[in-house]
C-alpha cells in the first residue's frame, strides 16, 4: 500500500499522438487547449534592450540584455496581492548553440594546436547563459502579457557578480589570482533545473560546468580530484566553446608564478546552488556551498510540518549519484528574516539503493568512516569541493544519469527521473542492479521513495521503480534481448528528465532523447506526460518540435496557465515557417474554457 495513499488527481484530457514526422516544427496539446510562444531567446528584458535579430547580428552588450538561449527550469513566482493575476518568472538559461552566431562559431587554431575565439564572441556566448527574471500580468481580457520595462525584469549572465557562503567560503580551494579571498565569484553556468524555497527564493542548479575548463598540465590534472573526478578537459582546450583562449579565468592549468595559482581553483567555483531572491532586483545571487559541489541538475524542497527542510539533487553524469541536503534549522514562516541563512548550515546525504526496497542516506561529514584526514579529507569544505570523492568513499549506488526530483505534495514521496545510461552493464563499475535494471539502457526509469516516517530528516527510506520507460513489450514474447522494453501503462516515452508535481497530485514527465536515432523511432518527437501517481497511467499531454527537448514547468497557484520550455527546436520553431533560424522558447499553455491544466 506504500506510494499508494495518495488521492487520485483528475486527469481528463484527450492523449496527443507521437509526432513521428522528421519535418514536424510546432508544438501540439490536446483538443480544448491553446499553446502560445510566448518568450523567446533574444526577446527584451532588461530596460533599453533592441528587439531580435533574425540574422543574429545582436551584439554582445544587446544580448546581455536580451533572453539568452536554452531555456530550462524555471518558476512562476506569485506577487502575493494578486497570485493568479500578476508575478515573475524566473527562467534559466542553460548553455548555448551555434545559433548565437549569425554563421556559427568563429574558431581558429594557434601555433600549439589550441583552438582560439574571438573576445566578443565569448562575451555574446557568456551573456547568453544564466537567468532571465520577468515579469507577467494577465490584461483585462484575461491574457497572459510581458510587463515591459518593469523593475523587475532582470538578467543574470556567466559574468555577473555572487557571493560564496557557507562552509567553502574563504577558503583556500575557493582563492584565486582575481578573488584573493575566495568569497566572489563571476557568474553562473549550466543552470539546468532549480528549485523554490519556502521563502520564496529561487535556486539555481549549476549543471555542466566542469565542460568550461581546461588544466594543461596532465600530471596536476591527474592529482588534482577537484578537476579529475568531475571530467575537466585536460587536453588543448575546454570541451565547449574554448573560452579559456579569450578569458583566462577558464584556463584551470596551475600558474605557480601567481597568487593562488592562477585560477586552477576556479571550476572549484561551479557546482553549487545559487539562491536568488527575484522581488529584490539590486540583490546579489548567493552561492551556498552547505550543499556541497557536484554536476547538479535541480533542487527539489520538501517541508514538513515541523519545519524541517530537505532538497533533493541528482548528479547528472552517467554512474553518479542521488543527494539530499538537510539544513540545520527549521524553516519559519513568521519570521522571514531567519531564514535568510538557513541554507549555510546542515548536512549533506547521498543515497544507497539496496536490492530489498530499502535505502539508506549517508551523511557526507568530515571526520566520520572513510571522510577522514587519512582519507585524504582535510575538513568540511574539502568535503563538499569534492562531494563525488565523499560519496565515493561511503559506497553510494551509482545511478543512470539522475536528473530531475520531484515530492508529491500529499504524500512527500520523492521521484528522480534516471535518465539513461548506455554505460550500465558495461562499465564494471556500473553493474546491472536493483534500481539500475537495464544494460546499456537507452530509456531511463522513474524511482520513487518514502523517507522513514515521511521525515525529510530521515536517514532510511523505502524505495521502487514507478515505471522503466521504452516501447511496450509485444504481446506474442517475440523478445529482442538488444530491445529495451518499458514497464509504461499508456503512452510510451523515453529518457525522462523534466519532472513536476503540480498542486493536485499530477505527475508530469518532460522527455530528452535524441529525436533521430533509430532507438527511439516510435517515440517521434520529444514529449511531456502526464501521469496518475496512484494507478501510473501515462498520457501524452503535449509534442514538441523535431530536435528539441522539453524542459522546465511552472504554473499559476491555480493552475490555470501552465509554463513550458522547447529547448533548442531543431528547424525554424517558434516562426515555424521553415526559414527563420530556431529559438529556445517559453510556451504558454492554457486552456480554452479558463479551467485547470490536465484536468
Ligand atoms: Fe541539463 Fe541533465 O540536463
Ligand atoms: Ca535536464
Ligand atoms: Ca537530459
Ligand atoms: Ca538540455
Amino acid at each position: 500500500a506504500a506510494f499508494r495513499d495518495s488521492p487520485r488527481p483528475a486527469i481528463g484530457f484527450k492523449p496527443v499522438p507521437v509526432a513521428s514526422d522528421p519535418g514536424y516544427d510546432r508544438v501540439d496539446v490536446p483538443e480544448g487547449y491553446t499553446a502560445r510562444p510566448f518568450f523567446s531567446w533574444g526577446d527584451p528584458v532588461e530596460s533599453g534592450a533592441p528587439e531580435w535579430r533574425p540574422d543574429a547580428q545582436n551584439t554582445w552588450t544587446e544580448q546581455a540584455l536580451q533572453s539568452g538561449q536554452n531555456h530550462d527550469g524555471m518558476h512562476f513566482f506569485p506577487f502575493p496581492d494578486a497570485p493568479n493575476e500578476r508575478g515573475l518568472l524566473v527562467i534559466n538559461h542553460e548553455y548555448i548553440n551555434a545559433t548565437i552566431h549569425p554563421d556559427g562559431p568563429t574558431v581558429t587554431e594557434d601555433e600549439q594546436g589550441r583552438r582560439v575565439r574571438p573576445l566578443n564572441e565569448v562575451r555574446k556566448e557568456q551573456a547568453g547563459h544564466g537567468l532571465s527574471i520577468i515579469e507577467l500580468r494577465k490584461d483585462p481580457r484575461g491574457d497572459w502579457q510581458r510587463v515591459y520595462p518593469s523593475r523587475y525584469n532582470r538578467r543574470l549572465t556567466a559574468y555577473t557578480p555572487m557571493t560564496l557562503s557557507g562552509p567553502c567560503a574563504g577558503a583556500e580551494a575557493m582563492k584565486t589570482a582575481d578573488d584573493p579571498q575566495g568569497r566572489e565569484v563571476l557568474g553562473t553556468l549550466n543552470n539546468c533545473s532549480m528549485g523554490v524555497t519556502p521563502w520564496g527564493t529561487y535556486l539555481i542548479a549549476e549543471e555542466n560546468w566542469k565542460n568550461y575548463f581546461v588544466n594543461r598540465d596532465a600530471a596536476d590534472h591527474a592529482r588534482r580530484r577537484e578537476h579529475h573526478r568531475y571530467g575537466i578537459a585536460a587536453g588543448l582546450n575546454s570541451h565547449y566553446n574554448y573560452w579559456e583562449s579569450a578569458d583566462p579565468r577558464f584556463d584551470a592549468t596551475p600558474r605557480a608564478e601567481q597568487p593562488h595559482g592562477g585560477h586552477v581553483n576556479e571550476p572549484n567555483r561551479f557546482g553549487w546552488v545559487v539562491e536568488v531572491d527575484p522581488f529584490d532586483p539590486d540583490s546579489r545571487p548567493v552561492k551556498r556551498t552547505a550543499f556541497g559541489r557536484i554536476v547538479r541538475e535541480g533542487c527539489t524542497c520538501v517541508q514538513h510540518p515541523d519545519g524541517i527542510l530537505a532538497f533533493y539533487s541528482g548528479d547528472d553524469t552517467r554512474g553518479e549519484y542521488v543527494y539530499k541536503f538537510v539544513p540545520e534549522g527549521r524553516f519559519d514562516a513568521d519570521n522571514p528574516k531567519a531564514n535568510r541563512d538557513l541554507l549555510d548550515k546542515g548536512t549533506v546525504y547521498v543515497a544507497v539503493y539496496h536490492e530489498d526496497g530499502t535505502g539508506e542516506w549517508r551523511p557526507l561529514v568530515w571526520g566520520a568512516p572513510g571522510l577522514t584526514e587519512t582519507d585524504g579529507f582535510r575538513d568540511q569544505a574539502d568535503v563538499l569541493i569534492n562531494l563525488r570523492s565523499a560519496a565515493d568513499a561511503v559506497g553510494a549506488t551509482p545511478m543512470d544519469r539522475p536528473e530531475w526530483t520531484a515530492v508529491n505534495p500529499f504524500t512527500r514521496d520523492g521521484y528522480v527521473t534516471l535518465t539513461n545510461n548506455t554505460d550500465r552493464g558495461v562499465d564494471p563499475n556500473e553493474p546491472v542492479d536493483a534500481a539500475n535494471p537495464r544494460p546499456e539502457n537507452h530509456h531511463g526509469q522513474i524511482l520513487r521513495w518514502r523517507e522513514d516516517n515521511r521525515h525529510p530528516a530521515a536517514t532510511a527510506f523505502h524505495w521502487e521503480l514507478f515505471l522503466l520507460a521504452g516501447e511496450q513489450p509485444p504481446t506474442d514474447e517475440s523478445w529482442q534481448t538488444d530491445h529495451q522494453y518499458g514497464t509504461i501503462k499508456g503512452d510510451i516515452f523515453a529518457s525522462p528528465d523534466g519532472l513536476w508535481f503540480d498542486p493536485e497530485g499530477r505527475l508530469w514527465i518532460q522527455t530528452d532523447f535524441s529525436d533521430g536515432k533509430s532507438v527511439y523511432d516510435a517515440m517521434g518527437t520529444n514529449q511531456m506526460l502526464c501521469a496518475d501517481p496512484v494507478t501510473r497511467e501515462v498520457r501524452c499531454f503535449l509534442t514538441g518540435p523535431s530536435g528539441c527537448e522539453i524542459t522546465g514547468i511552472t504554473a499559476t497557484p491555480d493552475g490555470t496557465a501552465m509554463w513550458i520550455n522547447v529547448q533548442h527546436p531543431g528547424i525554424s520553431y517558434p516562426a515555424s515557417d521553415g526559414k527563420t533560424r530556431p529559438r529556445s522558447t517559453t510556451v504558454l499553455i492554457t486552456k480554452n474554457d479558463g479551467g485547470v491544466i490536465g484536468t
